[in-house]
């Protein structure tokens, strides 16, 4: 985000709440319910989105140091292990041993290895994914060949300070994926320089689109959030906009923003006036409030339960040291521990939409006007679905 866009942004939302408005779309959307519970639909999502397009899986900051590695538990059982190099660049394999398929490191575990040592027979892998020993494998294997035993790697691509990666192993991440303004963002946010502070890890019982949708809608602050978000934010107002596919950016702007228009604009500031979300690809989601980004990953592991992993990205230590101060450690703690009171708040709203739409008793839902971000998503997720609209229930 350049100065100029901030200046803007911060205009459009004084100018929404003046004429008492929201960012609104045209007509009220009604969709049926099937596409949060079929496993028809989650198997569809799978070969038209999770496996057809990259896919953003964190930040590249969580490796930072060569040997840095992160275990994921991904779609369909696949475990990632993503790894920074000796030479510095971050890889994505599957964590999986070419010898007889061991997994190498337990999911979700990271940390710093110089080699990753089967813990079964002990094939050992270098950082940048080469099998570098085997006890004993010139008589035990003659006729294979170190050199084509390397950890399978997924295609991948760092892309300002998102690390993304394509399922299938024929496509590329293209050097383009994030729209420039997009790319402007996360050099605003410093992406490349965040450093994790600590993750945390469940299962939500949840369609990942449930769990989307909280993020992207300010609709429920004034009651979901009645205690922790409400007394801070503008009630029903946010804007946004989409930057091509499953990509977007919202401004959940927060009652500072009032004051702006007695500020010299020099003073203006998005990072403290508002709370900036975005949505990339869909399973990464960035929440920036001024003392931290939250990245949300989120992996769909069937219709109705997606695995959630909430990690806090903050700046280094303010003194330039190695490690965070007493008082940084509490500020970031507080944090981690509010940014989770919070999405609770929707997670178990969210596990009880997805208990309700099985029972089938209410069997569409309808997005409002300012519900606006939510119509956006849908609309996209048609498109990439590829789905003949006469499927869908739609009202004006
Ligand atoms: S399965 Fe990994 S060394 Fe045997
Ligand atoms: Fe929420």
């Amino acid at each position: 985000m350049d100065r100029a866009t901030e200046i803007r942004l911060i205009k459009d939302v004084l100018a929404l709440k003046a004429r008492g408005e929201t960012q609104y779309h045209d007509t009220v959307q009604t969709h049926s319910t099937e596409r949060y519970i079929s496993a028809q639909w989650f198997a569809r999502e799978k070969s038209q989105i999770f496996r057809a397009q990259p896919l953003a899986i964190g930040a590249a900051n969580e490796v930072p140091n060569p040997g840095d590695y992160l275990a994921l538990d991904w779609l369909d059982g696949v475990s990632l292990l993503m790894v920074r190099g000796e030479d510095n660049q971050v890889r994505v394999f599957a964590n999986a041993c070419r010898h007889r398929n061991a997994r190498l490191v337990a999911n979700g575990e990271s940390g710093c290895k110089k080699k990753f040592v089967c813990p079964y027979h002990a094939w050992t892998y270098g950082s940048q994914g080469n099998l570098v020993g085997a006890p004993d494998f010139e008589r035990g294997f003659p006729s294979l060949d170190k050199q084509n035993l390397g950890l399978i790697e997924f295609p991948s691509r760092v892309i300002g300070g998102i690390v993304f990666v394509h399922l299938n192993r024929q496509l590329q991440v293209p050097h383009d994926l994030l729209a420039e303004e997009m790319l402007s963002d996360m050099r605003y946010l410093d992406m490349e320089n965040q450093q994790v502070y600590k993750r945390r890890s469940y299962v939500v019982k949840a369609n990942w689109k449930i769990l989307l949708e909280g993020g992207i809608e300010a609709y429920h602050f004034n009651v979901a959030h009645k205690n922790t978000l409400a007394p801070f934010f503008l009630g029903n107002l946010s804007t946004w906009q989409s930057f091509g596919g499953l990509y977007m950016r919202m401004i959940l702007p927060k009652k500072p923003i009032l004051e702006a228009p007695n500020l010299p604009e020099v003073q203006w500031d998005m990072r403290k006036m508002a709370n900036l979300i975005y949505i990339l690809s869909p399973t990464v989601l960035l929440l920036a409030q001024p003392d931290n980004i939250s990245l949300i990953r989120m992996v769909p592991l069937k219709a109705g339960e997606t695995r959630i992993e909430e990690v806090l990205l903050v700046d280094g230590p303010k003194d330039g040291g190695d490690e965070w101060s007493a008082d940084e450690l509490k500020m970031h703690e507080t944090n981690h521990n509010l940014v989770n009171k919070i999405l609770m708040e929707d997670w178990v709203l969210g596990e009880t939409i997805q208990t309700n739409m099985h029972s089938g008793v209410v069997s569409e839902i309808h997005f409002g006007r300012f519900e606006s971000a939510l119509t956006w998503l849908h609309d996209e997720y048609e498109r990439v679905m590829d789905i003949n609209p006469t499927m869908i229930a739609r009202q004006a």
